[in-house]
């Protein structure tokens, strides 16, 4: 890739302001100072800036806890999105799947195609746990019907793990995402939900990160997820 590219993808401003800055201070590749934004690096090369060892990060990674009234998108007209939450100056991350508006929880945010291709891929059987509130006492037998295959009109679901807090509060565990899911496969129970919150995706758990909070995964958290 480009000198200027290198450095665009790390922070350091829009390719034109690096191109002026590299005309005023040459940084040093190879012990040579280098102006020229086409000059071409790649992924292992560092690039001093002041003194400063620069290196590439290809892939970032992030678990959001998403709050509610956020659109899981890049841009949206009438709401704010996911991504206003996450200070990166990339322009690539993007959020592997969709939690609906007024649905909070764990979230992965990252640029890595390929993971994000293979997480979402019905093939893999990620789980997600969903921590659900609904407005009617939950039948004694939701967990058998969870269990078994139900028709929801355009799909039928794959058995789901059913765990009950109490009569309104419970855990769903399922392995699929299609839209609404959740709330449709209550609904279909008769009991509409009234809040939804993902609890975990795949290894990645809300642990004790607050409602609008984010951290950058763990290096084991990216190889368990890579080898999922
Ligand atoms: N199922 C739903 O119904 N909504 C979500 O946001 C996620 C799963």
């Amino acid at each position: 890739m480009r000198l200027d590219k290198f450095l665009a993808d790390m922070g350091f401003g829009t390719r034109k302001e690096i191109k002026k800055a590299l005309k005023k201070n040459p940084v040093l590749i190879d012990g040579r100072p280098i102006k020229d934004g086409s000059y071409p690096v790649d992924e292992d090369t560092i690039v001093y800036i002041d003194d400063q060892p620069i290196s590439y990060i290809k892939y970032e990674y992030y678990l959001l806890n998403k709050p509610q009234g956020y659109v899981c998108a890049i841009t949206d007209n009438r709401y704010p999105v996911v991504m206003d939450l996450i200070e990166s100056w990339r322009h690539d991350l993007v959020p592997v799947g969709r939690l609906d508006l007024d649905t909070e929880g764990a979230l992965l945010i990252t640029n890595d195609g390929d993971l994000n291709h293979r997480l979402l891929s019905p093939k893999h059987h990620v789980q997600k746990k969903y921590y659900v509130e609904v407005e009617k006492p939950l039948p004694a037998n939701a967990g058998d019907q969870f269990s078994q295959p139900m028709d929801l009109g355009d799909f039928v679901t794959q058995p789901a793990v059913f765990e009950a807090i109490d009569d309104t509060r419970a855990y769903l565990t399922i392995t699929e995402g299609k839209f609404h899911q959740v709330k449709r496969m209550f609904e279909a129970i008769g009991c509409p939900v009234t809040y939804l919150r993902r609890e975990s995706f795949s290894i990645l758990t809300l642990e004790d990160l607050e409602t609008g909070q984010y951290r950058a995964l763990t290096a084991n958290e990216i190889e368990l997820l890579q080898n999922q």
